[in-house]
């Protein structure tokens, strides 16, 4: 990659998987360490790797310079999805089984908690004690998150501001710590320009999960690769379900609240015929497009390597409108 022209997304996605795919890692028993590999080679957008490469240009190094750093990020998040899907119970992630259905759910909790150890290893590896420490710190948030994610998805609704609160944790902190883990490594980015990155990063991480709400409810089954209409199946106060608890008003809004959180299996479809009569599709749709776009607007005024807004620009364009 010539370093004087600014690498497209394309090249930067390629960079991490030609990257990746020179990783292997194997042991004894083996049932522990396949569904780490089958869960990297399923693909996935590659979001966190390519934010912690961008974050490198954004600081005014090259991405190569980082390719650890986004390795680890994205072993990270592959551990969460194996915890988060034994968690959700959710059958389909990326179009294929999910490792505790592939394999069981002990396997999933022991392979899942490889990878998070995996993840601190690469770092431990040439990184920063600093950049072990943003990981750790992320890692809690990220727990914290699903932990209220759960508790919300078990109680009563949760008010928009803690649903907001709850997804910039579980999240927000990993993309705001993608971009600070890339762009802390050159040393050039002084401490408050840092912040100001990560907390773009977190709310561009916001704005993601609003996006992964809508693809749950919203999607196209062979896009998205979920089982779609999973969260209404399991009672997940999403961002759709409130604001129909919103428009419903106090009575409407307690029966809804009671069908939504019933064990009957066919409320998918009652829920979206609800969510219909409101409008809530095209609402979502304009809520999100508004926040993306004041998103990129944010990023006019970040104190970074301009090839760095360039890159950043690209990402903020190819989330908008995203199918999966
Ligand atoms: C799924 O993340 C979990 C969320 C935090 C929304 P992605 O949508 O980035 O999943 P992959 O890695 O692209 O499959
Ligand atoms: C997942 O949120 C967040 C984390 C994995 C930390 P979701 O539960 O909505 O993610 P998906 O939809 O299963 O990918
Ligand atoms: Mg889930
Ligand atoms: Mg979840
Ligand atoms: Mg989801």
């Amino acid at each position: 990659m010539s370093s004087h022209l600014t690498p497209s997304i394309a090249e930067l996605h390629q960079l991490f998987v030609d990257f990746l795919y020179q990783q292997t890692w194997h042991g004894n028993p083996q049932s522990l360490y396949e569904p780490q590999m089958y869960m990297m080679q399923l693909g996935g957008k590659r979001i966190r790797p390519i934010l912690c490469l961008a974050g490198a240009i954004c600081a005014g190094l090259a991405p190569e310079a980082v390719l650890k750093e986004a390795l680890a990020l994205e072993v990270f998040h592959n551990f969460t999805l194996v915890h988060d899907d034994l968690m959700d119970a959710a059958p389909l992630r990326r179009g294929a089984e999910t490792v505790h259905i592939k394999w069981n759910p002990s396997t999933a909790i022991l392979s899942g908690d490889t990878m998070l150890v995996r993840a601190i290893e690469i770092l431990a590896d040439g990184s920063t004690v600093e950049a072990i420490r943003v990981l750790c710190r992320m890692a809690k948030e990220v727990c914290e998150g699903q932990q209220f994610d759960m508790e919300f998805e078990a109680g009563a609704p949760p008010s928009t501001k803690e649903y907001l609160q709850m997804i910039e944790l579980k999240t927000g902190a990993l993309l705001g710590a993608a971009l600070q883990i890339g762009a802390m490594k050159s040393g050039n980015l002084n401490p408050s320009s840092i912040n100001e990155l990560v907390d773009f990063g977190r709310a561009v991480g916001v704005a993601f999960q609003l996006q992964d709400d809508y693809l749950d409810t919203f999607g196209a089954a062979d896009a998205v690769g979920k089982l779609i209409g999973g969260d209404i199946l399991a009672g997940k106060k999403t961002y759709p379900f409130l604001m129909a608890l919103e428009a419903l008003g106090q009575e409407e809004g307690e029966n809804f609240n009671n069908v939504y959180g019933s064990n009957n299996a066919d409320k998918i479809a009652t829920v979206m015929a609800v969510f219909d009569g409101l409008g809530i599709k095209s609402s979502f749709e304009e809520m999100l497009e508004k926040r993306l776009a004041d998103l990129t607007l944010a990023l006019s005024h970040l104190e970074i390597q301009p090839e760095g807004k360039t890159v950043l620009r690209e990402i903020m364009a190819s989330l908008s409108g995203r199918k999966f």
